[in-house]
């Protein structure tokens, strides 16, 4: 047996069957590229998930995770270290809303507090539980804990975990009327949404429905909490996705890019909602970690330079132009949407459900790709990653969905 195929028969034996990992063992990266361990080369469109802002091994990044491994790696929130407040205070700084600041590790954990925080906010407002209605939207993703799967509405990710928690509300995303009458009954303390909806196919809020949200939510009383965990961090051009609406949100969970690929969540709460977990409410034994944090602080002062939100911008463009074309070329596309370098092009109707398919033929032509669901292909590359890298990937898509193309039916 080769040595990548006795490590993936070690996944098949011992992993829980939850993911299904392409046939390959991948070793090193630098920038947006990979090798596997049998020196195969990939470009890598997906970022983990993402997650890697600054490619593979970006030096800034790799030298504040050593620099900290030699000082402290963890000191529990007992007591203090530096890194970590440091980093709450920038923060609070880059949101231009926030007070406050809760440190986690994940993002299911950073929406988990943002769940038990709208309850607690509104129990202090002395809402009897009957009244601490989360509202979510169809097609949305939070979390795989039972709470934030609970907040994401699409069964497919529910089912079997019943009983679900109580206190959620599922409408139509960009449904202004759907969320005008779900609020009627005035039990609604808070609204969980995507400004781009990521693992429900990069599907945008439609201009003016964050803004019209936030509106329903100041009638009600409620809070507005935009999770970001895949939006934010500099992936549509600006530092946080809600930005391009213009909207104030009470609460903004991130995670992903905002480690660049160190794990870190973290839960932004702006002056009112933020006194509402007291000591003893909330916790987590390494949320605030050194090692993480001094990896964030680094990532965060690189995703707030301007010029790289211009580049963001500029490559975003040059890859939904180079989709176009293939779309036109192939015809398996029907629509491109998104915005940055957080696109997905839609399947063309001969073509829904195949995007595994394609994501299997993409990876033999040595390019990492993500779906978002059957129908959406996703494309999350590293915002950092150079012309060069992208027209490689480009080429190695193109040929990717020639073979494809070529040996499959179309429907
Ligand atoms: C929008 C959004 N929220 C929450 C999560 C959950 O984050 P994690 O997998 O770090 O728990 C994800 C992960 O894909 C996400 O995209």
């Amino acid at each position: 047996m080769t040595a990548t195929a006795d490590l993936l028969a070690k996944g098949e034996r011992h992993y829980l069957p939850i993911y299904r990992q392409r046939a390959m063992v991948l070793a090193r990266g630098q920038g947006a590229r990979v090798w596997d361990t049998d020196g195969r080369d990939y470009v890598d469109f997906a970022a983990g998930i993402a997650v890697n802002a600054f490619g593979h091994c970006d030096p800034d990044l790799v030298a504040a995770l050593t620099a900290q491994a030699g000082l402290l790696w963890h000191t529990s929130n007992v007591f203090h270290s530096e890194p970590p407040l440091r980093l709450a205070e920038e923060l609070v700084e880059a949101s231009g809303f926030a007070e406050r600041v809760f440190l986690c590790n994940s993002g299911a954990e950073a929406n988990e507090a943002a769940i038990k925080l709208a309850r607690r906010h509104a129990a202090a407002q002395g809402r009897g539980p009957e009244r601490r209605v989360i509202l979510t939207f169809r097609g949305s993703f939070h979390g795989r804990t039972l709470a934030t799967v609970t907040a994401t509405a699409q069964p497919k990710y529910q089912e079997g975990f019943e009983p679900l928690p109580g206190g959620f509300r599922y409408v139509d995303f960009n449904d202004v009327e759907a969320a005008r009458a779900a609020f009627a009954g005035g039990d609604v303390c808070a609204v969980l949404v995507e400004p781009i909806q990521g693992e429900g196919g990069v599907m945008p809020a439609a201009p003016g429905f964050l803004a019209e949200l936030r509106a329903l939510c100041d009638a009600h009383g409620a809070l507005l909490m935009l999770d970001e965990i895949q939006a934010g961090m500099g992936r549509t051009g600006r530092l946080f996705a809600h930005e391009h609406d213009g909207v104030r949100p009470d609460v903004v969970t991130l995670a992903k890019a905002l480690g660049a690929g160190f794990p870190i969540g973290a839960m932004l709460v702006a002056p009112g909602p933020a006194q509402s977990l007291g000591f003893g409410a909330h916790g987590t034994t390494f949320g605030g970690n050194p090692l993480a944090a001094a990896v964030a602080r680094v990532a965060l002062a690189k995703l707030r330079a301007p010029a790289l939100m211009d580049d963001v911008a500029a490559r975003g463009e040059t890859l939904r132009a180079a989709l176009a074309g293939l779309a036109e070329e192939f015809g398996l596309i029907g629509a491109i949407r998104g915005r940055g370098l957080m696109l997905g092009a839609v399947l063309a109707p001969a073509w829904r459900g195949r995007a595994g398919e394609i994501l299997d033929h993409a990876a033999g032509h040595g390019l990492l790709m993500l779906q978002a669901g059957p129908d959406v292909l996703r494309f999350v590359p590293p915002l950092n990653l150079t012309e060069e890298e992208l027209a490689d990937g480009l080429a190695r898509l193109r040929a990717a969905l020639a073979s494809f193309v070529a040996t499959t039916a179309g429907g």
